[in-house]
């Protein structure tokens, strides 16, 4: 089968697409036949090393690329129960330091990293939700935002970003939302209340809309502590990205989320009726294509690859 590895860091040039063994299943395993696997920002700090010198990946031969899959199980290892070959699924490769990942013709993913589709959600659209609605749900859990209160979302319009507005409003927070002008109608219609644009000094224009600062922000675009000053003492901040955490002055609680593949939670998640959002759908032979236009910035939605 065909698979995106990398045997060494650089640019997109290092991306390799390689005939390997389809791999098989095993206890408590099932194995995917891809559908589509979407290029995220975390691809890249994988191709370029920037994982391996944060301390979070070791080195190793070869690694795979892909976090997020949607397709159908072809197979199921023993132990496994409540899916079977046919089943259309999606799931996160959460695992960093595996030589074989999302990306690839076949995917073997513990069972309960998986989630059914719904009916009426195709297997393009379906894949751009794993790793990002993920992330977006797991980062406001740790804001222990309550309804009414108020949550600044940096980075609104991006892949998580625009999951925390989407999720945060549904819950019953208040939205600020920081993105582009040309964003504003895309993160309102998310249901963002109230809108910053990224070019003005963040802590100021919030204070603007809401005195004394929001209870919590969610940095999806790491802007730090131009965010955190929009956050009242005592409120509760959160990274997404290790090191771009800011200290945490003035009582504010700083956390970083890590993201964990939640089969259960991604069910109820991909069950929601939450937006997904498709930039464009490649082959997966032209994956260096694609990191060059996700690092070049403005996509709106995920790049998806098909096997
Ligand atoms: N810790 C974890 O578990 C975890 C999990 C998933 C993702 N992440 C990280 O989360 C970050 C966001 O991921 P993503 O998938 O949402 O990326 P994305 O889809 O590329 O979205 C990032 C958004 O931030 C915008 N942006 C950039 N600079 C900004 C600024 N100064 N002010 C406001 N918006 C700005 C971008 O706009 P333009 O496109 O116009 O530049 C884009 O809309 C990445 O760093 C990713 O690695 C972490």
């Amino acid at each position: 089968m065909r698979a995106v590895v990398i045997r060494s860091f650089g640019g997109p040039e290092v991306l390799d697409v390689l005939d390997l063994p389809v791999p098989s299943p095993g206890t408590g395993q099932i194995r995917i036949k891809v559908a589509a696997a979407t290029v995220n920002p975390v691809d890249i700090q994988t191709r370029t090393g920037a994982l391996t010198a944060a301390g979070l990946l070791p080195p190793q031969d070869m690694i795979g690329i892909g976090w997020d899959v949607a397709g159908t199980i072809d197979a199921v290892g023993p132990g496994v129960t409540g899916f079977a070959p046919g089943d259309r699924v999606i799931g996160l490769s959460d695992r960093l330091a595996l030589p074989l990942k999302a990306q690839a013709e076949y995917v073997v993913l513990d069972v309960d990293a998986v989630a059914p589709v719904p009916d009426g959600l195709d297997l393009v659209a379906a894949a751009t939700l794993p790793l990002n609605v993920l992330t977006a749900a797991q980062a406001l859990d740790l804001t222990e935002l309550s309804a009414s209160q108020t949550v600044l979302v940096t980075g609104a319009a991006g892949g998580v970003g625009g999951y925390v507005v989407e999720l945060a409003a549904r819950q019953g927070a208040r939205v600020v939302a920081v993105a582009g002008e040309k964003d504003e109608q895309l993160v309102r219609d998310l249901g963002a209340e109230f809108f910053v644009p990224r070019t003005v000094p963040i802590g100021p224009a919030v204070r603007d809309l809401i005195p004394g600062g929001v209870d919590a922000a969610v940095d999806t675009a790491s802007i730090g502590i131009e965010a955190l000053d929009a956050v009242r003492g005592g409120g509760t901040f959160v990274a997404v990205l290790g090191g771009k955490a800011p200290l945490p002055l003035r009582g504010i609680t700083v956390r970083n989320v890590w993201i964990r593949a939640d089969g259960a939670r991604l069910a109820t998640l991909a069950s929601a009726g939450l937006r997904t959002r498709v930039a464009d759908v490649l082959p997966l032979e032209q994956v260096a294509e694609a990191h060059r236009r996700l690092e070049k910035g403005g996509l709106r939605g995920r790049l998806v690859l098909v096997p």
